[in-house]
């Protein structure tokens, strides 16, 4: 066993770990571990945008940026994180500018920003109460800003000389009496252990959209870092709410950028009706996503769907073949390649697909983590990113958000983790810091019998795809808890047949999906639990939104086979919760 030594060791190389690491690096010693190579992180998946009130083609304001985040997040939203957020969204957009980013630009050289789904103004600025119409707020490169934001990250952190260890898996943090002292990584290459012993641990491990069969999560999304929070006694946040984006490539959920609904793409169903003006008469496909997958859901359910099956069109053959080559030329790539469609001749079919955790690992609004419902702060330990919940995004996510999220809070929370390093000492490695690791890995490696990683993955996939993901009702819920309790008694005897230590992805998968399996049963219990309709939760047999019991986040606690619940308020500072129409 390898033991390293660091003040601060960054986990996840993705949009808020680089974030983070170009805040610590220079000042303490930093190291980032990463399960993939860094410029492969699922950062450079988000395509459309990131949101930030710039104002450079029209009127813009952060207050707006906040009414329209917490609005969008069915006021589950904690607006005080909101209102950093939108408001120090405009200085980090410019940051990253002079860091290099090759934005899109105006004709006159500024950022170019266009419109995404729930960003709004009012129609007349100077009657905050008139008409909310759609706003140009994302800044965006082409349809591969995330791309471009993580290229760009990555190249300052080399400049920066921080030290990576690519392709290492985080198996577990070490807490020692209640403050974190490190963690246990896998080195994928050799199968070594390693320990990286550190005052202080920032978890960017990013999302876990692969609990479900249709994502657009990358394989390497399978929570690793949210489930080793988990197992190591802690709660985790709001795990009810997991968003689906209404626009994925039909069976196979790669993601087609809202970005091309900004740009005056329209969805169709098989009648070749707009079908969004009937539910959101203003904002219309611009809706935000929980309203349009579900708009999606039911235009299906009642018939609707393309030759009455369960998809619709995304209709962009009216624009101009200029805007597809300049402003979307990796989804016109991805649908020519992967449907062998023209999107200029064609609709494009989409469904829903699985593609954003607003729930995970509760935080202050600088980072660090927190224990329990009265907000108190395990020491040393601190997260950012589609892993963590500050909470920013509430019941469902605007499209944009992610990338604001990471660059803030990454920001944010790399800064704070370096005022705490320079206070702190280095805490004690307990003596059998790595033990429970190394036995998972060996229980896994020496079974002779047992049941296939891929079984249980594709039967977990499928339940939750069933019932817990666009309309869930009590019936569907109770029954995928069975279900999922069942794989994973059944994962406690996960077989693999790759004994080998260099390279062994099949060990790999078999503790992701155990991370999988955890997650997916905290998801369903705490979905189970909240009897209302919020956001990305629509209870078919509890609609509406119940503010008098549910204005509430869930912390989820796992301890064996059960899960338990308790609540935190929601942080109201300006904006009192009101019926959400658009
Ligand atoms: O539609 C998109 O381009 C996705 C962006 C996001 O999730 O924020």
């Amino acid at each position: 066993m390898i033991i390293h030594k660091f003040d601060a060791v960054i986990v996840g190389g993705g949009g808020a770990g680089l974030m983070a690491a170009l805040q610590a690096s220079g000042h303490v010693k930093t190291a980032v571990i990463s399960k993939i190579y860094p410029t492969r992180s699922h950062t450079g998946a988000a395509q459309g945008g990131i949101g930030a009130a710039l104002g450079n083609t029209e009127e813009d304001s952060p207050d707006w940026h906040t009414f329209d985040t917490v609005k969008g997040g069915d006021y589950l939203v904690d607006q005080d994180a909101a209102e950093i957020m939108c408001h120090e969204a405009v200085e980090t957009v410019y940051d990253l500018e002079h860091l290099g980013l090759p934005f899109s630009r105006t004709a006159d050289g500024k950022i170019d920003q266009r419109k995404f789904g729930g960003h709004a103004k009012p129609e007349n600025p100077s009657d905050p109460n008139s008409k909310r119409v759609a706003v140009n707020r994302a800044c965006y490169a082409a349809d591969r800003t995330g791309h471009m934001i993580l290229q760009t990250l990555y190249q300052q952190c080399i400049k920066n000389r921080v030290n990576f260890f690519d392709e290492f898996f985080l198996l577990d943090i070490i807490l020692s009496e209640g403050i974190c002292a490190g963690v246990v990584a896998l080195e994928i290459a050799t199968g070594e252990i390693h320990i990286f012993h550190a005052k202080a641990v920032f978890l960017a491990t990013g999302g876990f959209g692969r609990m479900y069969k249709i994502t657009s999560n990358a394989h390497a999304m399978t929570g690793d870092g949210v489930a080793a929070v988990l197992r190591a006694g802690l709660p985790i946040e709001d795990m009810e709410f997991f968003q689906f984006h209404p626009t994925g490539i039909y069976k196979m959920g790669i993601l087609i950028t809202e970005g091309a609904r900004g740009e005056g793409g329209i969805l169709r169903n098989r009648n070749g009706e707009q079908f969004m003006a009937r539910y959101t008469p203003t904002l219309k496909d611009l809706a935000p996503r929980d309203i349009v997958s579900r708009a999606i859901h039911q235009e299906v359910q009642e018939g609707r769907g393309i030759d009455g099956r369960d998809y619709v069109y995304l209709d962009l053959t009216h624009l101009d073949a200029k805007v597809l080559s300049k402003k979307l030329p990796d989804i016109s790539d991805f649908v020519r390649t992967y449907l062998g469609i023209e999107p200029t001749e064609a609709p494009i079919p989409v469904q829903p697909t699985a593609h954003y955790a607003m729930g995970g690992i509760p935080t202050t609004i600088d980072g660090e983590v927190i224990r329990d419902e009265n907000n108190t702060i395990v020491p040393g330990l601190f997260a950012a990113g589609e892993c963590a919940c500050v909470s920013v995004h509430g019941a469902n996510r605007l499209g944009t958000n992610s990338l604001v999220d990471i660059i803030v809070f990454g920001r944010r929370g790399g800064k704070r983790l370096v005022e705490f390093v320079r206070q702190q000492a280095m805490p004690p490695l307990p003596h059998d810091a790595a033990q429970k690791s190394k036995d998972r890995i060996e229980t896994i490696r020496n079974r002779e019998k047992g049941v296939r990683c891929a079984d249980i993955r594709d039967e977990m996939q499928e339940a939750m795809m069933r019932d817990t993901s666009v309309s869930r009702n009590d019936k569907g819920l109770a029954r995928v808890r069975e279900e999922i309790a069942g794989l994973r008694k059944e994962a406690e005897s996960l077989l693999i047949m790759d004994r080998s230590n260099n390279f062994n992805t099949e060990l790999l998968q078999a503790l992701e999906l155990h991370n999988l399996l955890d997650l997916s049963l905290t998801t369903v219990e705490a979905a189970h639990a909240r009897k209302e309709s919020r956001g990305a939760h629509y209870r078919s047999d509890f609609l509406g939104r119940d503010d008098a019991n549910w204005l509430k986040h869930s912390l989820s606690y796992l301890d064996g086979d059960s899960v338990s619940l308790k609540y935190k308020p929601v942080t109201i500072t300006k904006y009192p919760p009101k019926p959400r129409t658009y």
